[in-house]
């Protein structure tokens, strides 16, 4: 008996339980445990097998820290195929979650029950892997191919009632004692003399498989997953399940799976699933800070951000209070977030009268007297440091002791509005990413004396609105946004030098971004970057530079708001069109500023555009701004859909190697000027070394 599994007779039926936290991962020790078990299983007293877990869950999963590292024994097929080959029924009875190589032993199972809050899913395509112990071929077989190929290209979990009438379990148990209702369960299959069901007996009838519909589903994956290699392998191997017998469907299964494990994009996918949970880890903070009660929140402006920030808190059964400077504004505001919930409802994700329920959680208010009994405030209106400074000393002066008040703001300096306050320890950025009901980051602000446990509670209320959250000192623009200045320059300076927009934003497109930044420049409004534009004094007094930005917009051409920036916009469909006018107007542009326009590569556009972003990181860990390199990658994954699969900006820079990243910085120093290009000192520091950012890393703590 290993002590992470443990068995025991409990009348005719043996317990297998697994107690490895925190989620039971099939580490080494697991999987020799629960191999022993079974064994023994076999040899005693028991008609048949529970297999359950103690803690918050179900297996989760491999175990991801021993990818990449010589393989131990027993391997997971061979711990599958005891439970499989058992004589005695063996029923998987699952809480929490059964994920990955978790899911792929209750399948390996003869039967599978869960309380109703369980979750089963095969997530290994967000690792860049496929389910590599038998899920591609076990799946198919209980659910369908179709229903098989959408549970494990998109990865999400499937609720159990749900997996229920998939066929993918076979009972969804009452209450909450599992143990007790699996192991009635067992009895119960004794006693009626059930069958020992292997997944692996049922056979697919390839006849009921449409001609076509294995390369279809390529095609579409390949749109919808740019970059990432797994879906296609995933769909191979469903084809395998459907044309092959189950061995051979398993071993062209594994020999698929060993190609993904070794990949660089699983790397970086792996990456970036550990950098998610690093980020949320505070260096300085102490783990027992104590936190602050979260019962109810106010916004502060009901716009495009206020309206969808105060969504999140109701989508968790936060009642938000939304103040706004007329009741008009507040209708306004209102609507707008109706508006969003009718489109989610309309997608069948949300029922309707529930939608009622969220919608009467945001009360409105032109009076900030109502904000009395708030635990924390998000203040999003509009982007003015002097405004921001007024409604932080109206705040100030109605809110109770101990309420965090937190500001939306891109680039206003966090510090001057919390002097505007008594409580400036009480101050810090919570800034969202727009649509703030849809983007998954949340850049956590800390200010000169914000207080620990301010910070700490952000945090903790920021994964429960479902956020990815990621610490930020206070610059100009925080993480991202201080990062995407060169980004954007170098993609409008491309055009001058001879490319279209199409050409700059389809090489991104390529590499993986879901849009390109021209597009996205369209999407965001190009008068936005132009106002931000008119008050920097600190820009090179180059006429190339942002040139056609500024002439776009001097137009009328503000991007998708007014059917045409960069591109024009099919009025019906709103498809992005390449625009022939733009494109001249770009090469006379060029012409009388006297700029010989050249053929450009692909290679040229990413290094471009993409190594300012790895320079200003680098800057960015110097100064101390972010906390480690892994937390800018989660930053540009989900705030700015960088390709996980390349593992953000810092990682895929390791990956390319700092030297050469410093070497072509220098190159087009010489090129452009230092006005342009000025490697960061971190960089070449790290180049000569011969060292990656994650190195640095690690011995900066
Ligand atoms: N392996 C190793 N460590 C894991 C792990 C895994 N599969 N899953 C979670 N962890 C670690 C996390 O890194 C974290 O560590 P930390 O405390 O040191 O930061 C800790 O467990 C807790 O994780 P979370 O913070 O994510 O806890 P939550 O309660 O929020 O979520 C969960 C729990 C839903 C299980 C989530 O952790 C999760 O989604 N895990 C990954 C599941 C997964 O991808 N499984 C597939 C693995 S690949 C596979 O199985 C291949 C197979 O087909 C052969
Ligand atoms: P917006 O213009 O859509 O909304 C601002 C709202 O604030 C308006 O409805 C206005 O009536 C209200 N308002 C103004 N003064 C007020 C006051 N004294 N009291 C109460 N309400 C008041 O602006 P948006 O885009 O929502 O931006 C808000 C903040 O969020 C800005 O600081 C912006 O920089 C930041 N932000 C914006 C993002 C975006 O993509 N729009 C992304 C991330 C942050």
């Amino acid at each position: 008996m290993s002590n992470v599994v443990s068995y025991e007779l409990v009348g005719n039926i043996g317990v297998i339980s697994v107690n490895s936290p925190p989620v039971n991962a099939l580490s080494q020790a697991v999987r020799e445990g629960i191999l022993n078990t079974v064994n023994a299983a076999a040899e005693d007293a028991s008609e048949a097998v529970v297999l359950r877990c103690e803690g918050r869950t179900f297996i989760a999963g491999a175990d991801i820290t021993e990818f990449g590292k010589p393989p131990m024994e027993p391997g997971l097929p061979e711990v599958l195929s005891a439970i499989e080959n058992s004589k005695k029924p063996v029923i998987a009875a699952i809480h929490g979650t059964a994920l990955g190589g978790g899911f792929e032993v209750a399948l390996a199972c003869h039967y599978r029950c869960a309380i109703a809050s369980a979750k089963v899913g095969l997530p290994e395509v967000k690792l860049g892997l496929l389910p590599g112990a038998g899920g591609t071929q076990r799946v198919p077989r209980l659910a369908g191919v179709e229903a098989a190929l959408d549970m494990i290209t998109t990865g999400n979990p499937v609720a159990a009632a749900k997996a229920n009438s998939m066929g993918l379990i076979d009972e969804v148990v009452e209450g909450d004692d599992l143990q007790a209702a699996a192991i009635k369960y067992a009895s119960d299959l004794v006693a009626s003399g059930a069958p020992l069901k292997r997944v692996r007996d049922i056979t697919i009838d390839a006849s009921t498989i449409e001609p076509g519909f294995f390369d279809a589903a390529r095609k579409k994956l390949a749109l919808r997953a740019r970059g990432q290699i797994a879906p296609d392998k995933i769909v191979s191997c469903i084809e395998a399940a459907v044309n092959l017998l189950m061995d051979e469907g398993l071993e062209r299964e594994r020999e698929l799976f060993r190609e993904l494990v070794t990949s660089p994009e699983s790397a970086a996918m792996r990456h970036i699933f550990f950098a998610e949970r690093q980020a949320a880890k505070i260096k300085d903070l102490p783990k027992d800070t104590p936190l602050r009660d979260i019962k109810k929140v106010a916004i502060i402006g009901g716009g495009t951000m206020g309206g969808g920030i105060a969504m999140c808190f109701a989508n968790v059964g936060i009642p938000v209070v939304m103040v706004e400077i007329n009741d008009e504004a507040l209708a306004r505001g209102m609507k707008i977030i109706r508006k969003n919930y009718t489109i989610t409802v309309a997608k069948g994700k949300l029922p309707a009268d529930k939608m009622e329920q969220l919608i009467s959680t945001i009360t409105g208010t032109t009076d900030y007297a109502d904000l009395g009994d708030v635990d924390l405030v998000i203040e999003a209106v509009f982007e003015n440091l002097e405004l921001k400074k007024e409604i932080f000393a109206k705040l100030d002066a109605v809110c109770k002791p101990g309420a965090i008040l937190a500001t939306n703001t891109s680039y206003q300096d966090v510090d001057a509005i919390a002097a505007a306050t008594n409580r400036p320890q009480d101050v810090l950025g919570l800034h969202f990413f727009s649509p703030a009901n849809v983007m998954k980051l949340l850049e956590i602000v800390r200010g000169e004396k914000t207080a620990d446990d301010a910070l700490a509670t952000s945090m903790q209320i920021g994964k429960k609105i479902g956020k990815v959250c990621a610490l930020s000192r206070v610059c100009y623009g925080f993480i991202g946004n201080r990062m995407l200045g060169g980004y954007g320059r170098e993609a409008q300076m491309l055009l001058m030098d001879g490319c279209t927009p199409a050409q700059v934003d389809s090489a991104l497109e390529k590499f993986g971004m879901a849009m390109g930044p021209l597009a996205m420049g369209d999407l965001a409004g190009l008068d936005v970057g132009y106002k931000a534009r008119e008050g920097r004094t600190d820009l090179p007094d180059d006429p190339k530079l942002y040139r056609m930005g500024t002439l776009l917009v001097e137009m009328g051409r503000h991007g998708q708001k007014t059917g045409s920036g960069f591109y024009k916009y099919d009025p019906e469909t709103r498809r992005r069109l390449s625009d022939p006018e733009v494109e001249s107007m770009i090469k006379e542009e060029a012409a009388k500023l006297n700029l010989e326009q050249r053929d450009i590569s692909d290679e040229e556009i990413l290094q471009r555009c993409l190594y300012p972003l790895i320079n200003e990181g680098a800057l960015i860990l110097e100064e101390g701004i972010a906390q480690r390199p892994s937390d800018i990658d989660v930053v540009y994954v989900f705030g700015y859909a960088f390709p996980a699969a390349k593992g953000g900006p810092m990682h895929y820079a390791d990956q390319i190697g700092l030297k050469n990243v410093y070497d072509k910085i220098c190159e087009f120093r010489e090129r452009d000027g230092e006005m342009y290009w000025k490697p960061a000192p971190l960089l070449e520091k790290l180049a000569k070394e011969g060292k990656t950012f994650a190195e640095w890393g690690s011995e900066n703590g």
